[in-house]
Order: structure tokens, then sequence, then C-alpha cells
């Protein structure tokens, strides 16, 4: 009876006052390698996950650009010999978790009960914003229940149209297909609130082109990221996989182009970027697949929200080895969206192809580019300088200049493909 007592109360210590599961990331490391020449770039690529306690948060682009590495306390010392042999500059963040607590983690009631335009909004508030944004202003907006998540969230499609029965050129944005990401789902909301409030919107980004919004494709991480006593870098689903009870896949790994054939794991419990067991194994993307195809004929942009890095690049993701035929005009308006977010007071995003950043196969960018035939087709991460734990104090900062590249995206689309 004492001896069950005392493992009692010694379990209890590991884990008071901040949960177990929080308290993950506390004592891990964060690695910020640069790579200085085309040895180290090689090198860096050879790196991968491991579900032991090697997490990479970023790659690298090319030389001088960080491949961030999440590394636990036992896999410290062969990432610091590997970077030591190689001559690598490191910059180094320690007890990384930690950092969270100022943040996330301190119990803080929000002042104002319900949706705050500038912060990381539960599901259910975000759910609720939206409901009511559909019987407030049912002529512009369409909320249509699109399926359930895997643990039985209700999934909503925010459709924004001054006329919904025309043939309008369809922009597609989705955000929150990777748990942590949270300044995506934000900046989804924010676009939807600045569509429907902004009155100049209706005129310049509203006439002639209609706006399909899913703001948290994974629901059941966001709000598993967000939960306190559980894993604030969370990427996955939560689906579990059998037989070895591991939780979740990388949805963007999980679409079905190109399944498989780049920078996955198959391994179910690999933290980062297990592909599935297959092709759209995954009811969330399914559901994302199903609103690409419905709307096949007059999806022109796709845009796929993530954080982070500064990133706006477009297909092909499953290789670095070639690039769309029309690779040009899709480099050329990220440029222009990146110019426009500059004139706002934003920082440039890195145009390239996915592929040339790193190479990922089962992207939606590329499904959607190269199976359902949408002509732009982009992921872009947003922010930089805070890995996933972007401050919500900056986001009306940000939120605002980056709608100012949603304004470009919407113009060349209407000049494109607008019926006038
Ligand atoms: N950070 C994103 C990811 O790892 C980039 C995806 C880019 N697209 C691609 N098809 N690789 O999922
Ligand atoms: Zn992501």
């Amino acid at each position: 009876m004492a001896r069950w007592l005392v493992i009692a109360i010694g379990l209890l210590g590991l884990c008071w006052p901040i949960g177990c599961g929080d308290s993950k990331y506390d004592n891990y490391t964060l690695m910020r390698i640069v790579p200085h020449n085309t040895q180290h770039l090689e090198e860096l690529a050879r790196l991968h996950d491991d579900p032991e306690g090697v997490e990479i948060l970023k790659r690298s682009h090319g030389l001088n650009d960080t491949t961030d590495v999440l590394v636990s306390p036992n896999k410290s010392v062969f990432l610091e010999e590997l970077v030591a042999k190689s001559g690598m500059p490191v910059q180094y963040k320690y007890n990384y978790g930690r950092a969270f607590e100022s943040v996330e983690r301190v119990p803080r009631r929000r002042t104002m009960r319900g949706f705050n335009l500038y912060g990381f909004n539960s599901f259910d508030t975000i759910t609720n914003y939206i409901n009511e944004l559909g019987t407030r202003a049912p002529d512009m907006v369409t909320v249509q229940n699109v399926g359930q998540s895997y643990n039985g969230r209700k999934m909503q499609l925010v459709k924004i149209s001054t006329n919904p029965r025309g043939r309008n050129p369809v922009i597609f944005i989705d955000a929150g297909i990777h748990a942590r990401e949270w300044v995506a789902p934000a900046m989804a909301m924010y676009l939807i609130h600045r569509l429907t409030n902004d009155p100049k919107a209706r005129q310049r980004e509203l006439n002639g082109v209609d706006w399909y919004i899913l703001p948290v494709v994974n629901p059941d991480g966001y709000e598993f990221s967000r939960s306190g006593g559980s894993n604030r870098l969370w990427r996955k689903t939560r689906s579990k996989s059998s037989p070895n009870n591991c939780f979740g896949v990388d949805g963007n790994r999980n679409y079905g182009f190109k399944w498989g054939v780049s920078g996955v794991s198959n391994n179910p419990c690999d933290p980062e970027t297990y592909a599935g067991s297959q092709p759209f194994s995954e009811v969330e993307t399914q559901i994302v697949r199903n609103i690409m195809m419905e709307n096949q004929q007059r999806l022109k942009l796709y845009v796929s929200l993530h954080s982070y890095g500064q990133y706006l690049v477009y297909p092909w993701g499953y290789t670095a080895d070639v690039l769309p035929r029309d690779w040009k005009k899709l480099h050329n308006l990220a440029r222009m969206v990146s110019d426009s977010v500059v004139r706002a007071g934003g920082r440039p995003f890195n145009v390239m192809s996915a592929g040339q950043w790193y190479p990922a196969a089962g992207g939606s960018d590329d499904f959607a580019f190269g199976v359902v035939g949408v002509p732009y087709s982009y992921t872009m991460e947003l922010t930089d300088g805070y890995e996933f734990t972007f401050p919500d104090k900056l986001l009306r900062v940000v939120l605002p200049q980056f709608y100012d590249g949603f304004i470009t995206f919407s113009a060349q689309i209407k000049r494109e493909f607008g019926q006038s």
C-alpha cells in the first residue's frame, strides 16, 4: 500500500503542475542550423525526422537559410556531433517548451467572450462566428456543411459571393491542415471578416469573384494543440492507426497525387510526415478533395495557408527536378503578391517551387494543380521569426499586410478569368 502511494505521488510529481503531455518540449532544444556551402545543404537534406526526438520544424531552402530542428535530450549528442563535424554554425534555444508558458500555457480568461479577430480562437468560437455571419448576411455568405472530422467536429465551408447564382471564377482558401500553425486559421478568419465588412471589398475583391474559405481543415489537431496538458506542437490529424495505436497522419502528405514518392515517413508513429495508409486515408483531406472536385470548372486559384517561414511556393512540390510548363505565370503572380505585402509594410515572401524548397509529395497544392487542374495553386507560409508560436499581439500588424496580397491575387483572377 505504502509502496503504491509512493509511486502514485512520484508520478504526480513528474507531471504536476503543468500536466504530463504539456511538458514534452520543456527540455528539448531548438537548433537553428545554417548551411554555408553545398555540402552542408546535402547533409541537411539527408537529415530526417525521428520519433525518438528529432523534429524538423523548417527546412533550409538554400545557403544561409536555417534548418530548424527540435531535439530531445537523448538525441542532442547525435545532432551536435553532426553539426560539429561539418562545421555548420548553429543557434540554440534551450528548454524550448518553457517559452510556451508566457504566451499560451498561462490560463488567461478572455476579457471579451466570443470571437477575437486578432486572436487564436477555439474551433467552436470560429464555428459560431461563421454561422452568425451566415444568418446576418445571407445574401453574401453561404455556409455549407462539408462533413465531419475524425473526432466528429462539423466542418463548414464559407462561401462569399455578391452573385452566388452567377458563374464567377472561384478562389478557394484553406488553412489549418497542420494543427500547430495557428496563424493560418487566424488569417483565414481575417479574410472572411474583411471580405464581408470592408466596404471597399465588394467592388474590389468580390464583384466577379467568389471566395470559398475553409478556415480549419484539421479541427481535431487544432483543438489538441490548444488544450493544456497535450502537445502545443502537434501537426498531424488525430486518427488512430492500428496495430501500433499511434495517432495522426500528416494531411499535407495524404493527397492523391504522386503519393509517397518523396519527403514522407511510412511510420505511423512519426510525429511529422507520416503519409497515411493510403492516399486520402483521412476524412479531412477527403473533404477538401470533394470541395475541389465539386467546383473543378470554376476553381482558378487555390491557396493553402500554413506557417512559418514567409514562403509562397507553387507546384511541383513532389520534386525539385521538374517545373510545370507554365511555372513563370505561377512565379510572377507570387512575386506580385509578395510585392503588395511589402508595400503594405510586410516582409517579402520567398518565392519558388515547393520542391525547390524541399521535395515532399502528397501535398494539397500539387493535387489541386495536377489532378483538379487549378491554374494557380500555392502554399503560403505565413510569418517568420517565431516558429509556430507567433504572438497574438502581432496579428493586428501582419494580418492586414497579408490581406493586401490577397487583393492582388483576386485582381489577377478577375483579369484573367472574369466574365466582363
Ligand atoms: N511546409 C509545407 C509542408 O511541409 C510545405 C508544403 C509545400 N508543398 C508541397 N507539395 N511540398 O507540408
Ligand atoms: Zn504546414
